[in-house]
């Protein structure tokens, strides 16, 4: 049976349930919310809260329990307090073998805290985390997610200096500055900050083997060579430049999608698509 929370204050409370509503409104099933919700409540308190379990539990009619089993089965959401920031350093195969494990015992070692541990002052979660999908560029630390790439120990510690001192920080790829632990909660709650196409997002290294694959003319097996022969080459990027379809965000970012295929530019072409169900 669900319980109605009594932690937060009353304004607190109708500002959650208004965005608890936006997020709802999203899903046919209510119960679909959970995830987003937990983000909610982690991006007032800073973890997921005994109020905010209560807050998901009674918004989505669930028991706390069922709230609580999900809460601690992904490792996003954390059931103390959490820091400013997320220090993650990958300590996966790859990055492990590159330097990460002596990357993550330097740090622990400068912070005096272990892995799921803050710092008194609240500033830093020290985590070891699991591949980040940016081998190309290990051994990677993550701070609230946002990628450093090529990391050692000395320059690991010297970000981490610049988070103790309050300074703000900048990531190899992504966004232009690390937002904290509560703004970027909210953004994965669903709430966006403007901020998805700042910086680029796939690095050169990232990209090498499309540039080769392209240049070669080499495709996936299977693939239609006819479909593939017009994707990417100069003629492509003459036709797009006609186009007059102008790229969005910064150079490299997600939002920088060049068109390549005939549905890119033409609205006709995406429409019948639609109505054979065979673009959804
Ligand atoms: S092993 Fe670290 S990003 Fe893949």
């Amino acid at each position: 049976m669900a319980t109605t929370t009594t932690r937060y204050s009353g304004d607190v409370l109708e500002r959650l349930r208004s965005d608890a509503q936006a997020i709802l409104a999203r899903y046919p099933e209510p119960r679909s919310a959970l995830l987003p919700l937990l983000h909610l409540v982690q991006s007032e308190d800073g973890y997921v809260s005994p109020a905010g379990i209560g807050f998901c539990a009674d918004v989505l009619d669930l028991s706390r329990a069922s709230v609580s089993a999900v809460a601690t089965f992904y490792s996003q959401y954390k059931r103390h307090p959490n820091g400013t920031y997320t220090v993650g350093v990958c300590t996966n195969t790859l990055c492990a073998v590159m330097g990460g494990d002596t990357i993550f015992d330097h740090l622990a070692d400068k912070l005096g805290i272990g892995h799921d541990e803050t710092t008194e002052d609240g500033t830093i979660t020290l985590e070891r985390v699991e591949c980040n999908a940016a081998c190309d560029y290990a051994p990677v630390m993550m701070i609230n997610w946002e990628f450093f790439d090529n990391q050692t120990p000395a320059s690991a510690a010297e970000t981490v200096d610049k988070l103790l001192a309050g300074e703000p920080v900048a990531p190899t790829r992504g966004a232009h500055s690390v937002a904290t632990f509560k703004e970027v909660s909210r953004v994965l709650a669903g709430f966006d900050d403007g901020r998805a196409d700042e910086g680029t997002g796939a690095g050169h290294a990232s990209l090498v083997g499309l540039d080769l694959a392209r240049k070669n003319g080499w495709h996936a097996p299977g693939a239609d060579a006819e479909e593939h022969a017009d994707a990417g080459g100069p003629e492509t990027a003459a036709k797009a430049a006609e186009s007059g379809t102008d790229p969005v965000g910064d150079e490299g970012s997600s939002a920088e999608r060049k068109p390549r295929t005939p549905s890119d530019t033409s609205a006709e072409t995406v429409a019948e698509t639609d109505e054979k169900g065979t673009n959804a």
